[in-house]
C-alpha cells in the first residue's frame, strides 16, 4: 500500500479524521469527543452517539483535509474503523468512508480498531518495530499480543470480564466522579495514598485479567468507610488505579518472560493513565508509549495500521458492513 492515507474512526463516542503518509508521519489527527454529550447518562448512549457522527463526520474530515493542507484528490487510500464498537456509530464511517473512496476509484481499507491500537506505537519519528509485545488497555478491551509483523497481532491473554477502562470508569461512578472516569481517577489518584486500601490484584490465569472483583471491592470499601468514604476518596481512587496497573504490568512482565521478546508498545485509552505511563518504564525493556492523543481513540492510528493491510479494490468495498464483532 502506498501514499497518502485518509483515515476515519467512529466505534464508539470520538469522530475523528487523520491523514498519515506512508512513513507512518501523521499529517493531521481530528477528534471531536462527544464526551460531554454522554457524561449526564453516566455512559455512551449508542443512538445518541451515531447521531452525533453523522453530524460531525464531515465537518471532522474537512477540518483533517485543511490541516494537513491537502484535498480529497490528493488522497491515495481510504481506511475506515470496521469493527468492533456500536454498530450504528461504526456505521456513519464505514458509509462516509465508502462514499469518498468510491466516488474517486480509490481503494478502501476496513480495519479492526484494536489493530489500530496495537500499532500505534508504528507512528511517527521513533516508530517500534516488531517483533514487539503490546499491551492493549481501553473501555472495551484489555489485553497482551504478540506482533511478530505489523499486519497482525496474537493474542496471549485478555480480560475475562470487565476491561481496564471499564473498571477506571465504574469506580469513578462509585466514587462520584464523571464520565469518563480514567481521567478523573488518574487526577484524583495524585492527591491519594495508593497504599490506603488493601484491594485484590485477582489473577485468573498466568496472562489472563479480570477486573470485576476487584470493583466489588471497592464498592465494599466505599460501604464500609459510610460517611467517611467522601474524605478518602483520594485514598480510595490511588488505591484502586494502584491495584489496576498492577495488575497490568504484572501479566506484562510475564509475557515478556515467557516470550523473551524485549520491546514492549502500549496502547488504548488507559495507556493515557499517569501511572500506568511511568510504571512500563521500569520492566527493563525499552517502551514505546504513545503520546496521549493516540492513546484515545483516533484516526491516525486507524490509517496507521492500513498501511500494513491489503486494501480492497473499487468496488469490491461497496458491499462491505461494519461488524459490532469481529
Ligand atoms: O481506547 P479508548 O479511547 O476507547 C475504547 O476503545 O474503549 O479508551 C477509553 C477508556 C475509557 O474507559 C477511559 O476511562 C479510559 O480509556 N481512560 C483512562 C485515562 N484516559 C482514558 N483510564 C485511566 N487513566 C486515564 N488517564
Ligand atoms: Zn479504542
Amino acid at each position: 500500500m502506498s501514499g497518502l492515507v485518509l483515515g476515519i474512526e467512529t466505534s464508539c463516542d470520538e469522530t475523528a479524521a487523520a491523514l498519515v503518509d506512508e512513513e507512518g508521519h501523521v499529517r493531521s489527527s481530528v477528534v471531536a469527543s462527544q464526551a460531554d454529550l454522554h457524561a449526564r447518562y453516566g455512559g455512551v448512549v449508542p443512538e445518541i452517539a451515531s447521531r452525533h457522527h453523522l453530524e460531525l463526520i464531515d465537518a471532522v474530515t474537512a477540518d483533517a483535509l485543511e490541516r494537513a493542507g491537502v484535498r480529497l484528490d490528493d488522497i491515495d487510500t481510504v481506511a475506515v474503523t470496521r469493527g468492533p464498537g456500536l454498530i450504528g456509530a461504526l456505521l456513519v464511517g464505514v458509509s462516509s468512508a465508502k462514499a469518498i473512496a468510491a466516488t474517486r476509484g480509490l481503494p478502501l481499507v476496513p480495519v479492526d480498531h484494536l489493530h489500530g491500537h496495537v500499532v500505534a506505537s508504528t507512528l511517527g519519528e521513533n516508530p517500534v518495530e516488531p517483533p514487539f509485545l503490546c499491551l492493549v488497555a481501553s473501555g472495551g478491551h484489555t489485553f497482551v499480543a504478540r506482533v511478530e509483523e505489523p499486519a497482525v497481532y496474537e493474542v496471549l491473554g485478555q480480560t475475562l470480564d470487565d476491561a481496564a477502562g471499564e473498571a477506571f470508569d465504574k469506580g469513578a461512578r462509585l466514587l462520584g466522579l464523571g464520565y469518563p472516569g480514567g481521567p478523573a481517577v488518574d487526577r484524583l489518584a495524585r492527591e491519594g495514598d495508593p497504599g490506603a486500601f488493601d484491594l485484590p490484584r485477582s489473577a485468573p490465569g498466568e496472562l489472563d485479567f479480570s477486573f470485576s472483583g476487584l470493583k466489588t471491592a471497592l464498592l465494599y470499601a466505599i460501604r464500609d468507610l459510610g460517611d467517611s468514604a467522601q474524605s478518602r476518596a483520594a485514598d480510595l481512587a490511588a488505591s484502586y488505579q494502584r491495584a489496576i496497573v498492577d495488575a497490568l504490568v504484572s501479566r506484562t512482565r510475564t509475557a515478556l518472560e515467557l516470550t523473551g521478546i524485549e520491546r514492549l508498545a502500549i496502547g488504548g485509552g488507559v495507556a493515557a493513565n499517569s501511572e500506568l505511563r511511568q510504571a512500563v518504564t521500569g520492566l527493563g525493556v525499552p517502551v514505546w508509549v504513545p503520546p496521549v492523543e493516540l492513546c484515545t481513540d483516533n484516526a491516525a492510528m486507524i490509517a496507521g495500521a492500513a498501511r500494513f493491510l491489503e486494501p480492497v479494490e473499487y468496488p469490491g468495498y461497496l458491499s462491505l458492513d461494519a461488524a459490532a464483532r469481529l
